[in-house]
């Protein structure tokens, strides 16, 4: 029997995951490593505890599932996307990585559209320069660190420090490079004019494969370090959205994920490139080979119940330690508690700026219309249904690009609590289905190398044999009747605090000088 080995370089974690040609999960190992916040905005990690995150976890999924090393026939890479790796001559890292949650760079954002002009911004990258971005760290360590960015002589995308670990080679593939700023996305290669009008060399980039084709192989030195065997090739691979959406099937029109992680993100398939016409969703390469998606990425999904979890709910914590039960269980029990629509308790979710539909680093997270009657039940029905608004504003932006939607498939750990799972169904309205593997975006990657290895002839034939739905809830009309006027007053409310969120982050910006 051959295997197959995904790694995703995630934001929390790395995570090993072996799967068999089948696509059956035989063993993944996680390993986690700090995130370091040394100021306000600024979002790093250290790339080299990716690496050290990388050998323990491919050891660790290796002996779990009791499988030699020569029986894997082929790598995938994934990883959290737009982050920075500065490399000197000899590949140390210059300083710690910005990641794609680091809101530093509105100035940047703002110099390198001028530089370039909005408009060929937009035809090149299909987006438009937004802080969690590439380009904009590059020029933000031109700008303000400049003895480092002297000794820049490679830039890579997370995973793909990891792959020149692996394999010694300086490679990454559309589906992340399209989050650079610094890719020409229907052409799908770097855009010299881009980089020229930002005066960055070209050589400083990897070079850039679709997704399932082999951009190197493993050395000599990581096959005694890992156990995996020398010669092993490693396949393009895709950003951690990309990646995720092969592992849930997202390979045609029509059918979209939902993807609630700490982010939340609605993934749809295209078949040529399409933008929409106020730029509030991402036009990317998909991991399918001459393909594209639109993605319309909320940053505090997961993230706010998360935080909901650690600040207000100590007790639930305590309970479920003593009760052997995961905190988020008990949470979710308690919002069954309160109705439908949360007494009018509506909840904003921009607990860290948003990107989809105001790409605005100083949006901030709401509870509006608090009244004696609302306890914690309602608090926290509020956060479950103010994240499911924040989805609905991407499906009907992606719904008006003429994107049709015939199938949702929900992943992530939002998809594992059915009540969140039948609130987003019923404020969407569309069926939220779960699938027969939920193993994000380090599956998706394992597909990716199948492909590679020759195991499958393509990456929709990989995912027809190995991926299909298992459970789809009903969507109640009268629910999403209801959720219809709370989602408009859900945007309104945003509309009304615009100007209150620039004045609240001038305030606490003053505070800090
Ligand atoms: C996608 C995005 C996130 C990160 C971290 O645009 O920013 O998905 O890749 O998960």
């Amino acid at each position: 029997m051959s295997y197959l080995l995904g790694i995703d370089v995630g934001t929390t974690s790395t995570r090993a995951l072996l799967i068999d040609e089948q696509g059956a999960v035989i063993g993944s190992h996680a390993s986690e490593y700090p995130l370091y916040t040394p100021r306000p905005h600024w979002a790093e990690q250290d790339p080299r505890d990716w690496w050290d995150a990388t050998v323990a976890s491919v050891r660790a999924a290796l002996g779990e599932a009791g499988v030699s090393g020569d029986a894997v026939i082929g790598v995938g890479l994934s990883g959290q996307m737009h982050g920075s790796v500065f490399l000197d001559e000899a590949d140390q890292v210059i300083r710690p990585a910005l990641l794609w949650c680091d809101q530093r760079t509105a100035k940047q954002c703002a110099s390198i559209t001028e530089a370039v002009g909005a408009d060929d911004v937009v035809s090149e990258t299909l987006n438009p320069v937004l802080t969690g971005f590439t380009a904009p760290k590059i020029i933000w360590l031109r700008d303000e660190e400049p003895d480092n960015y002297a000794r820049v002589r490679r830039i890579l995308l997370p995973k793909d420090y990891v792959r020149l670990r692996l394999t010694g080679e300086y490679a990454t593939e559309v589906s992340d490079a399209s989050g650079t700023s610094l890719l020409n996305v229907p052409k799908r290669r770097w855009s010299e004019l881009i980089l020229d009008r930002l005066e960055l060399p070209i050589e400083w980039l990897p070079q850039v494969y679709e997704s399932p084709e082999v951009s190197g192989a493993i050395a000599a030195d990581v096959a005694a370090l890992t156990g995996l065997a020398e010669g092993t090739p490693v396949v393009g691979g895709g950003g951690d959205q990309a990646a995720g959406a092969i592992g849930n099937g997202i390979v045609r029109s029509g059918v979209v994920s939902v993807t609630t992680g700490t982010s939340g993100v609605v993934f749809a398939h295209l078949d040529e490139p399409a933008v929409d016409e106020t730029l509030r969703t991402h036009t990317f390469c998909h991991a399918v080979p001459g393909k594209w998606h639109v993605m319309g990425v909320m940053l505090s999904a997961g993230g706010s119940l998360h935080w909901m979890r650690d600040t207000l709910c100590a007790d639930e914590i305590e309970l479920a330690r003593n009760m052997g039960v995961d905190a988020y269980e008990l949470m979710t029990a308690q919002a069954g508690r309160a109705p439908v629509g949360s007494e009018g308790l509506v909840f904003l979710p921009y607990l860290t700026g948003e990107r989809t539909p105001y790409p605005n680093p100083n949006a901030r997270g709401v509870f509006f219309g608090l009244s004696l009657r609302h306890g914690k039940p309602h608090m926290l029905r509020a956060v479950l249904e103010g994240v499911a608004y924040g989805l609905r504003d991407s499906f009907e932006i992606i719904e008006a690009m003429g994107v049709e939607i015939s199938e949702v498939r929900a992943s992530g750990g939002g998809a594992r609590s059915s009540l969140w799972r039948q609130i987003q169904s019923d404020v969407t309205g569309h069926p939220h289905s779960i699938i027969n593997v939920d193993e994000g975006p380090a599956y998706g990657v394992a597909l990716l190398a199948a492909v590679g290895a020759g195991i499958y002839g393509s990456v929709e034939e990989a995912c027809d044999a190995t991926i299909r739905t298992v459970d789809t809830p009903q969507v109640s009309q009268a629910n999403h009747r209801l959720y219809t006027g709370y989602h408009r007053l859900y945007q309104q409310l945003y509309q009304q605090l615009e100007d209150s969120f620039d004045a609240a982050a001038g305030l606490v910006a003053a505070a800090d000088d």
